[in-house]
């Protein structure tokens, strides 16, 4: 049986060996790129060469690019580890065409790889194409229809509409018609039951989609119109984790070699065995997914925090450590000792994580500490409450006390609810939605920034002298106020200034401004303006 790596690599080599420039993944986090958080398609980092802004060196590239997907139509973080098939973080692996080869040969070799290389079994493999869509004026796939009926049966092809057949990168961008390929992994007395194209695309666990081969043509513009784009080319995305399984004839994602040794690590931490019951085996999964994504977006940068990105990384992480705690009750740090772990599955191909496992577990450790401080706390008031209701002979929590628990303890919502369940308690969610939206008011209330007009001295044009000295005597050409919360501060603009502001994800210069016998410190005020401090 192929081996993960062995299965990475031949994708890799395969394309390798057909004029492709293996090139490295983008980071998983995305800076400076305020519609997206997290890398979501290997294409993400090659959009430019489809809208004909860059030209690659050569016009075919295969990667595979680190991955998350925690929100949108397809993965909820609610469903992660409930079923086996979805993930936060995962691999994608990918072969472009940037105006080179089009639809003919990415459907032959996407045939080639998945049935001459991994021998997955033909007729267990099934392809949609993209039937069209008058209103968008877009036509039936035809050349797609032609080329899988020269590889597969009539009834191993289904048509499918906009939703499915016709991918997007998002509100606008890149887009083209897409023709993806399933593959059915139920035992054969269930396939001769219910024929498996009955099933594409259905939410099967068991009959899924492995790879889709896009036809960027398109580019959906912010007004929602498409617009031809004056090349053609091939973006296509396979899912690392879920090909792996059917390779390797599993029935769930995590039963791979790519899961078992993080899953045998929490079995052997916890004392819980996998595949004992539903629930704990659910917090393994848990554990096992989350324990990725939060490695690799620690890893290219972005740590857990109460904002953006960070929050995901944040919520991601408390995810996890709620399920070892309250599922697996394991009330200790778990997700740090892990690390080793997930950095022994990627020295081939992502060395970085071993070479930084220990500030990995530095920073994972300290988030788990705070965090379950907080559950410790938000548990013994929970303890109070169940006392005081004992005494009013009450069952029922109102809204005002599940929020104080959440707003002033940081005790997770959904924790609340889990633990009322289990005690046999109600919460009177109306009243909990109130207190929430007006809390959400007040916060944004305070965040308000309210910014005077600009008082300018002079017509100068600001001039960025930091490459040459740290000092500089100079003037102030115009000034503003800033009020947030009641506080008063000021934006200086400078005719010279040594002071490099934040921008492209660097921190700004610090440091201060002597005005005759007075100084006044200047601070990053993570503000992405060059010039202008508080
Ligand atoms: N961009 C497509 C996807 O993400 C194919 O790579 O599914």
């Amino acid at each position: 049986m192929m081996t993960a790596k062995e299965i990475r690599q031949a994708f890799l080599d395969f394309f390798a060996a057909r004029g492709h420039d293996i090139v490295p993944s983008a980071p998983i986090v995305v800076k400076n790129d305020p519609t997206l958080m997290f890398n979501n398609a290997g294409m993400n980092q090659f959009k430019d060469y489809f809208l004909g802004n860059k030209t690659p060196k050569n016009p075919r590239i295969a990667d595979t690019q680190k991955c998350m997907r925690v929100s949108g139509k397809h993965n909820d973080l609610e469903d992660v580890g409930v079923d086996t098939y979805h993930h936060t973080m995962f691999e994608m692996l990918g072969n472009w065409s940037i105006s080179d080869y089009f639809k003919e040969e990415a459907i032959k070799w996407s045939w080639e790889l998945l049935t001459d290389v991994y021998h997955l079994p033909k007729d267990r493999l099934y392809a949609t194409v993209f039937e069209g869509d008058a209103k968008e004026g877009l036509p039936p796939a035809e050349v797609a229809l032609r080329e899988w009926r020269k590889l597969m049966p009539e009834n191993h092809i289904i048509y499918g509409n906009k939703k499915d057949n016709f991918w997007e990168m998002g509100d606008s961008g890149p887009c083209g018609p897409c023709s993806e390929i399933h593959i059915d992994l139920r035992p054969d007395d269930e396939r001769q039951a219910i024929p498996g194209e009955q099933l594409v695309n259905r939410d099967h666990p068991q009959v899924i989609e492995i790879w889709n081969n896009v036809f960027i043509q398109f580019n959906r513009k912010a007004d929602g119109s498409l617009e031809s784009l004056p090349a053609k080319h091939v973006d296509t995305g396979m899912g690392f984790e879920r090909l792996v399984r059917a390779v390797q004839g599993k029935s769930s994602n995590y039963d791979t070699d790519v899961f078992m040794p993080i899953i045998e690590r929490i079995a052997q931490i916890t004392g819980v065995p996998y595949g004992k019951s539903e629930p704990t085996d659910i917090a393994i999964r848990v554990l096992a997914d989350h324990i990725r994504a939060i490695v690799f977006t620690i890893n290219d940068g972005q740590l857990p925090s109460n904002n953006g990105a960070g929050y995901v990384v944040r919520r991601i992480l408390r995810r996890a450590v709620r399920y070892a705690f309250s599922t697996l009750q394991y009330k200790q740090p778990i997700l740090f000792q892990l690390v080793p772990t997930v950095a022994a599955q990627f020295t081939d191909i992502f060395p970085e994580v071993q070479a930084n496992q220990s500030f990995l577990q530095r920073v994972i450790l300290e988030e788990e500490n705070s965090f379950l401080r907080t559950l410790e706390s938000g548990l013994r008031k929970v303890a109070q409450i169940e006392e005081q209701l004992k005494a009013q002979n009450s069952t029922h929590i109102d809204g005002n006390t599940a929020f104080e628990l959440y707003d002033t303890y940081g005790f997770p919502a959904d924790l609340t609810r889990l633990i009322a369940r289990e005690k046999g308690l109600t919460i009177d969610e109306t009243e909990f939605a109130v207190a929430m939206a007006a809390q959400k008011e007040r916060a944004r209330a305070a965040a308000k920034i309210e910014t005077g007009d600009w008082h300018a001295l002079n017509d100068q044009q600001s001039e960025f002298v930091g490459y040459d000295t740290l000092e500089a005597y100079t003037t102030v050409v115009k000034y503003r106020e800033v009020a947030q919360k009641n506080k008063k501060q000021y934006q200086i603009v400078l005719a010279q200034t040594p002071f490099y502001g934040e921008s492209g994800g660097q921190v700004g210069d610090t440091g201060t401004l002597q005005f005759g016998n007075q100084t006044i410190k200047v601070v990053d005020t993570k503000k992405k303006t060059t010039l202008s401090y508080w």
